[in-house]
């Protein structure tokens, strides 16, 4: 057994399919409470959303528990605001360090509690790796500005330093579709600045948020830094109206975070919620055939529950022909089945009510005259890829987010039209263009109503040291770690007399 109760998975010789070990131990996982584990007041289960098997049993912190975390948060802001670069970027580089050392076992957790596909898993640990290497690398280089004010006769012998200082203590609501990576970038940026973060794992996937509690309790970070509670929604709404965390940093749907923005009027609330991004592609992109692979391959990456994940693809007429058939031969290349098997491309959504309401979405565009090329049917947890074309824009496969493995063609009369099919939406989080022609290029990141755009890619593509962020019902505010760190901080102007400049 790994001292830390989590044991590793062994590849069986002439499989592909991982064998999957027992995680349950005698004892419910503990939250971190002020940086300490501490068995809670309740428990919750966490179950396989492939076959609905007991992964783990996790503490759920009591009160009090919750109570002394946000009191140890604020009790400590000032002197960890005030602490040294090197100590904070050394904890974070700490922390990098060990995700890394524990990949493999975080990676079989993250399957274990999310499903997706093995691949994925390791994926998102090695982006989680990046972003704490990223956070150390940007808390020892923020600085701040300095600004001559004798531009003007009244600012004569003045100057202006301006510093960024941690808005406070930071509430982190993180999903379940990154349940490691999405932590990441809530916990990482916040150290970073100095701001103790109190972070809240959504309640099905709390497992690997809680391996990093783990991990940060190695590091010299003071008590009260960090603190992992595995609560559940209702118990959340709490802490967002507690004044004492005056930011709130929420992924997840759109509903829940404008309603705590609503509820939470006074704080700086930061939203990343969802969209159904747009890949599109242009008559010049060379390599339709690429082009089609990508656009499967992301429309169905973790089953389709990312927030960038393809959802509507816009196809200029003159290549439909070419493109419609070659997307549908590498969506049914897509392979479902158990997450665990490394061919596995598709495995199931987050659980089965979700299975459910994706294929009524996708009934519902039937009945509205939409063709299903492809798939269209679920076994339990598990959405078949599906590819669907003659999509009415009024329907929900097209106008809201799906967060499923489901694809949604529509072919358009030229660039223009693209664009407006693009933006005829509520959301704007990334969208994609097939395109390589330079113009057209900065035609779309001026066009398009999104929060970024990827040239000759699909909107899935993210490096975690982008700001990252939509506009209009996809969010306000931007992660990435740098831009994280802008808005966890507000600018703090020193004016200084009397300067010889
Ligand atoms: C999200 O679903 O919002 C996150 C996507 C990503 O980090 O790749």
């Amino acid at each position: 057994m790994h001292p830390t109760g989590w044991v590793f998975t062994l590849a069986r010789p002439g499989r592909n399919t991982l064998v999957r070990m027992d995680m349950i131990t005698p004892e419910p996982r503990p939250a971190w409470i002020a940086g300490r584990p501490e068995q809670g007041a309740s428990t919750i289960v966490v179950n396989h959303p492939f076959d609905g098997s007991e992964v783990a049993t996790v503490a759920v912190p009591g009160p009090e528990q919750v109570e002394r975390a946000v009191a140890a948060a604020v009790s400590v802001a000032k002197e960890f605001r005030r602490s040294a670069a090197h100590l904070r970027a050394g904890a974070l580089d700490h922390v990098s360090r060990r995700l890394r050392e524990r990949s493999e076992e975080l990676a079989e957790v993250i399957t274990a509690e999310n499903g997706k596909p093995f691949k994925w898993a390791e994926a998102e640990v090695r982006r989680a790796v990046s972003v704490f290497r990223i956070a150390a690398e940007e808390a020892r280089r923020f600085t701040g500005d300095i600004q001559r004010l004798d531009t003007d006769a009244a600012g004569e012998g003045r100057m202006a330093i301006t510093r960024r200082i941690p808005r406070g203590p930071v509430l982190g609501i993180a999903p379940f579709n990154f349940p490691l990576n999405l932590v990441a970038h809530k916990v990482a940026p916040s150290l970073a600045v100095g701001a103790p973060i109190i972070v809240k794992p959504a309640p099905r996937t709390p497992l690997s948020a809680l391996i990093l509690g783990e991990i940060l309790a190695e590091t010299e970070l003071p008590e009260g830094a960090f603190s992992v509670l595995p609560l559940g929604n209702a118990e959340t709404s709490a802490l967002v109206a507690d004044p004492r965390l005056p930011v709130v940093s929420f992924t997840g749907s759109g509903p829940v975070g404008w309603s705590l923005a609503d509820a939470a009027p006074r704080k700086h609330v930061v939203l990343e919620l969802g969209g159904n991004a747009a890949a599109v592609v242009l008559r010049d992109w060379p390599d339709v055939e690429g082009a089609a692979h990508r656009i499967a391959t992301f429309g169905n990456y973790q089953a389709g529950q990312s927030c960038i994940a393809v959802q509507r693809v816009i196809v200029e007429s003159a290549v439909a022909d070419e493109f419609v058939p070659a997307l549908l031969e590498a969506v049914q290349a897509q392979q479902t089945g158990d997450p665990y098997d490394t061919n596995v491309d598709v495995g199931p959504v987050v659980d089965e009510a979700a299975a459910e309401r994706i294929i009524e979405w996708v009934d519902e565009a039937v009945a509205a005259g939409a063709k299903v090329l492809t798939g269209g049917k679920r076994d339990g947890a598990t959405v078949e890829p599906t590819l669907l074309t003659e999509v009415p824009a009024s329907v929900k496969a097209w106008s809201e987010e799906i967060f499923g493995p489901v694809l949604a063609v529509s072919i358009v009369d030229g660039v223009d039209e693209a664009f407006a099919a693009v933006n005829d939406s509520a959301y704007g989080l990334q969208a994609g263009v097939f395109t390589r022609d330079v113009h057209l290029a900065f035609y779309a990141s001026t066009e398009l109503e999104v929060g970024g755009v990827i040239i000759g890619d699909v909107p899935s593509y993210r490096a975690d040291q982008m700001p990252y962020g939509g506009v209009k019902g996809s969010g306000v505010g931007r992660e990435g770690v740098l831009a994280a760190m802008h808005d966890l901080t507000e600018e703090r102007v020193t004016v200084f007399t009397g300067i010889d400049l």
